[in-house]
């Protein structure tokens, strides 16, 4: 670490005492070259008397030293400056050495952690999962390894939907995508200020120490949907989803596969609610993990091009590699942006599409449903007319659109 330097006196003395009083000396003399002055300055140092040539002589040497010591103190403190700002810029590389090597230790404990599938372990002791007979709630993950394929479209419509029916469901919504696609569409922009500033997001769902009280704390109104909940994501969710898988990663001990599961099903919380859906993000991240172990049920959207029909034996297989803690029945899967010729007719490349989709879900598991109702593709999902409006707020597009889905899901869970 850098030290303070001690400045170097005669140059110190040259720098601030003999330069001035050069230039002082030299300024008298260009002022003696004056007419007049030297005539003026004899006389008035001889009319002073003893006394005042004493007091001129004495101010004039005390002026010098106190400029002198004045000079000096301003200079030493100049370097103490200087050395403290060296030693600051030191910390700061010392700090930026650290937070590389923190970096690389957490690139690491993805690499491992992917490769010793952390989330298999073994469970040492889990809260209990509530019996479905034991609650009113049913919890319905929207999941797809394959981003961009409806499950925010779905989670928020569907829920609107069930929350708007003629019989309607009390519903939660619980973004948990550090995206928050689902809060920005559902909840009016102040509040999701305030919501986001005072930290009442869906990261809190993954600290222990939550209490229930604070659960409700976390719970947000659907905009112009008065039975429709949301709990809303933030940012901040990326990393400590990231640091609570790390944290398990180092502590096999400090399960955090459970933490959803240990508020969620707690009868006070499970009975406010018919139904929770879960909007999980196209990654195995630590609450993707979480809301499949409080899951009843998992429902897979997907679109009717190949691409996406790739991630559907990606995604069983994940869901399936965590039957030991996990065991949501996987409900079905729901075609999105789907285009029709002439209502129910499918366009031909969707109608192979659908052929093509069976086929495939019947090869990854006979007992897989592809529900009959399907999502249109339309301009009133991709072009909200209002930013924070879930499109089914409107009756019109609720009906044309996403009703079929909501109904035929209400009946699969017994709602
Ligand atoms: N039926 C539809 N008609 C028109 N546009 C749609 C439809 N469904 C989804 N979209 C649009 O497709 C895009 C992706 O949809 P969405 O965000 O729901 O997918 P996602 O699976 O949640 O994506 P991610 O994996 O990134 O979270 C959005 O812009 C959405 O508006
Ligand atoms: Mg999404």
């Amino acid at each position: 670490m850098a030290s303070a330097k001690k400045p170097n006196i005669l140059w110190v003395f040259i720098k601030n005492v003999a330069s001035p009083v050069f230039i002082i000396s030299a300024i008298v003399l260009a002022v003696k070259q004056i007419p007049g002055v030297l005539d003026f300055l004899q006389w008035a140092f001889a009319n002073a008397g003893t006394t005042g040539q004493v007091v001129i002589v004495v101010t004039t040497g005390v002026g010098l030293t106190y400029f002198a010591v004045v000079s000096m103190n301003r200079q030493e403190r100049v370097a103490e400056l200087k050395a403290e700002r060296g030693m600051l810029e030191e910390r700061l590389r010392l700090k930026e050495a650290e937070l590389k090597q923190v970096e690389e230790n957490n690139i690491r404990l993805a690499e491992e952690g992917v490769k010793e599938d952390i989330w298999r372990r073994d469970v040492l002791g889990a809260p209990r999962f509530l019996e479905k007979e034991e609650r009113s709630a049913r919890f319905i993950a929207l999941l797809n390894l394959k981003g961009g394929v409806g499950k925010t479209t779905l989670a928020a419509n569907l829920g609107v939907c069930l929350a708007l029916m003629d019989r309607p469901l009390k519903v939660l919504l619980i973004d948990l995508d550090f995206q928050a696609t689902l809060s920005n569409m559902s909840v009016e922009a102040a509040a999701l200020l305030v919501a986001g500033q005072s930290g009442n997001t869906s990261s809190r769902l993954l600290d222990r120490t939550l209490a229930r009280d604070d659960f409700a704390k976390l719970v947000l109104g659907i905009n112009r949907v008065p039975t429709g909940r949301i709990i809303i994501a933030d940012v901040a969710l990326e990393r400590v989803d990231f640091q609570t898988q790390a944290r398990f990663f180092l502590e096999p001990k400090n399960d955090v596969r459970f933490l959803f599961r240990s508020l969620l099903h707690q009868r006070e919380i499970a009975d406010k609610f018919d139904v929770v859906l879960f909007d999980c993000p196209p990654r195995l991240t630590t609450s993707t993990v979480n809301a499949l172990t409080s899951s009843d049920y998992v429902v897979i959207p997907t679109k009717l091009d190949e691409r996406s029909f790739e991630a559907i034996p990606r995604t069983l297989s994940f869901i399936n590699n965590l039957r030991t803690i996990a065991q949501p029945k996987i409900i079905g899967v729901v075609a999105n942006e789907v285009q029709f010729w002439r209502r129910p007719k499918l366009i031909k490349a969707h109608q192979n599409g659908m052929a093509r989709l069976k086929e495939l879900v019947k090869a990854s598991d006979p007992d897989l449903y592809v529900f009959e109702a399907m999502v249109e593709l339309s301009t009133d999902v991709a072009f909200n007319k209002e930013k924070n409006l879930v499109p089914s707020a409107d009756k019109g597009v609720r009906k044309a659109l996403f009703e079929p889905v909501a109904t035929e899901l209400r009946t699969r869970i017994g709602k």
